[in-house]
């Protein structure tokens, strides 16, 4: 496995794969790796001949008063992790390779973007999609993986990637929790112990609502406000927003019919966590 920080590099590698018929599966990242990224490096592993993961925290995704200077960093950790999952290359760029000093590009994205976290984060998926259309020109995969945790952003990448014709498959995993039900996240290191046992209304607050809807409620509405009831009962958490959408566009909806994202954001003292599930009705 090889770790290389330029551009050049990438594509010297990546063409010589391509030049021996190899097919090429990419596992875009911000680092501090878990157990959530292994998944996705294993999936690529998998179903391709050669594997890129990147590690870049891409500083154009975050909003002024976000995290952009405490995000974690490892890189040490990721390359052990990245290896052992089996993956051939880290792209490990540094800002100004990504970024140079005079650069005025940007993706815009509408709809699909407008609401849950984009509703919150403004400049959020216009960085991801100018970033991921960097990293998918640098590494010309065949296949990306992304996890369901973030569902907003593989919804965004699902259109972008169709809206301006890139021809690669985009694979959606399952979300990776902790035994206890929290999903994996780089931030859940964040959390002091205290708050890492209230982080636990997350998935608790979750599993309600799901359970509502299988038991048959249909009223998007009475479904949220189970769940905010629940994330109500736990001190440390203060809701940024829970609501129910269609999984295609992500727009609001009032009746819960076809396929439906319920995704919620909550501060747990000062770390904001998402977390979500995925329903398909049958009638
Ligand atoms: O999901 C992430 O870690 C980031 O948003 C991504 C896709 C690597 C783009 O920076």
């Amino acid at each position: 496995m090889r770790l290389v920080k330029t551009v050049k590099e990438v594509r010297e590698i990546v063409n010589g794969w391509k030049k021996e018929g190899l097919s090429v599966g990419f596992v875009p990242t911000m680092g501090y790796l878990h157990e959530g990224h292994k998944s996705l490096i294993e999936r690529s592993v998998k179903e391709n001949d050669k594997t890129v993961v990147s590690v870049f925290v891409n500083p154009i995704q975050f909003g002024p008063n976000e995290d952009l200077a405490s995000y974690p960093r490892d890189i040490e950790h990721d390359k052990k992790l990245v290896e052992s999952a089996g993956a051939d290359l880290i792209f490990n760029p540094e800002p100004s390779e990504m970024y140079g000093s005079h650069f005025t590009t940007l993706v815009n994205t509408t709809e699909v973007s407008e609401n849950l976290c984009g509703a919150k984060r403004p400049v959020h998926f216009g960085g991801v999609c100018t970033v991921l259309t960097k990293l998918f020109n640098i590494v010309n995969p065949n296949r990306a993986y992304f996890g369901q945790k973030d569902a907003q952003q593989l919804a965004v990448v699902k259109r972008f990637v169709k809206d301006l014709n890139f021809d690669i498959e985009i694979i959606g995993c399952p979300i990776i929790r902790e035994a206890d039900g929290l999903a994996k996240s780089s931030r859940n290191t964040y959390l002091n112990p205290e708050e890492r046992q209230a982080a636990l209304i997350l998935s608790k607050s979750l599993k309600l609502g799901l359970e509502a809807i299988k038991n048959g409620e249909r009223d998007a509405k009475a479904v949220i406000d189970i769940i905010t009831k629940s994330l109500e009962t736990e001190k440390l958490a203060r809701i940024d927003y829970v609501s129910i959408v269609d999984n295609e566009n992500i727009q609001y909806i009032d009746r819960i019919e076809g396929e439906i994202l319920c995704a919620i954001a909550v501060y747990i003292g000062k770390t904001r966590l998402i977390d979500n599930f995925i329903y398909k009705c049958e009638e």
